[in-house]
This record gives structure tokens, C-alpha cells and sequence, in this order.
């Protein structure tokens, strides 16, 4: 276990503790922007190995666009044959790497990144929103625990803002 890693039990707990207060403070809001500042917000400060935390919007073809985020600067475009968010934008499905030195492809705009999750925010008609994008200064810092409260909480989102026009 990563030394920074918080046991699979406590994890889990984590996760449905910060859903909670998500659910309740997104209850009724209909600003997508205002939503997802919210969500790096709590996730970020809920998770002492979340160390950039945060969205890249579906804003232009071809082209993801930095969104919400807590952490240090982050890249502002990625080209959606790019890096680990653009997979995650062309595939439709989550990337899991544990090290990001063995992702070819990562685009590294914090030189101390050593993992990192992505997870597309689609509606329910599988137009994509955006990608959720963690980054942890730990090696191999997510996990399956992490893939699925991560993927619930962005079906959510998906379907509550399905009606959004990307700003
Ligand atoms: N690591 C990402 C780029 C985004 S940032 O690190 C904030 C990627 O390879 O897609």
C-alpha cells in the first residue's frame, strides 16, 4: 500500500462521507461551473493524496479545456490525442494509472505526479461534459475503491447537468 494510503476500508468511508455532502450542496443547483467547482473542492480536501484535482471541459472539438480545479497550475488545453485525460476523453472510459512513467503518453504539468485517475462526466445520451481528472504525488495511489465512487459520482453529475450547454 502506498505509504500515504489510507486503508480500503477507511477509503470507501471517505468516499460516501464526501458524496453526501456533494449530494446535499449540488441539491437543486443547475450551474454545471458552479457544480464542478464544488466537487474539486470536497474531493480535494477530503483525500490527503489528491494533489491536483480537478476538470478539463468538452468545450471545442478535438480540444479539452481546464475547468474547476484545486491544486497547483494546471495545463489550460489538452489536445484530446493526448495524455491520460485525452483517453479519457476518446475512449469514454476511465484510465487508472498507477505510474505514470509506464503512460507514454501522460502530459506531466506537475513534475511530481506519480499517478493519477481520469473519469469521463457523460450524460445519459453519452454526450461528454468533461473529464474528472486526480493526480496524486504518490506512486500507485488509486485503486478500484477509487475508480467506482469516482465513476457513481460522475454518472451523477452526468445525468444532473445532462442539460447543460458548455460554457
Ligand atoms: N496529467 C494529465 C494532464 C493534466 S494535469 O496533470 C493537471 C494528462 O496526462 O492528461
Amino acid at each position: 500500500m502506498p505509504e500515504s494510503a489510507v486503508a480500503p476500508s477507511e477509503k470507501a468511508d471517505a468516499y460516501t462521507d464526501v458524496r453526501r455532502r456533494i449530494d446535499a450542496l449540488l441539491d437543486a443547483q443547475t450551474d454545471w461551473v458552479a457544480a464542478m467547482a464544488t466537487v474539486a473542492c470536497e474531493l480535494h480536501h477530503s483525500f490527503d493524496y489528491y494533489d491536483w484535482t480537478g476538470f478539463y471541459r468538452a468545450v471545442t472539438e478535438g480540444r479539452l479545456l481546464v475547468g474547476p480545479y484545486q491544486g497547483p497550475h494546471g495545463c489550460l488545453h489538452i489536445d484530446v490525442d493526448r495524455g491520460v485525460c485525452g483517453a479519457a476523453a476518446r475512449s469514454r472510459e476511465t484510465q487508472l494509472v498507477p505510474d505514470v512513467e509506464d503512460f507514454p503518453d501522460h502530459i506531466a504539468c506537475q513534475s511530481s505526479t506519480r499517478s493519477e485517475v481520469v473519469v469521463p462526466v457523460l450524460t445519459p445520451d453519452d454526450q461528454l461534459l468533461a473529464v474528472l481528472d486526480v493526480d496524486s504525488d504518490t506512486l500507485g495511489a488509486f485503486d478500484d475503491t477509487d475508480r467506482e465512487h469516482l465513476e457513481a459520482l460522475c454518472r451523477a453529475l452526468g445525468t444532473q447537468f445532462s442539460d447543460t450547454t458548455v460554457p
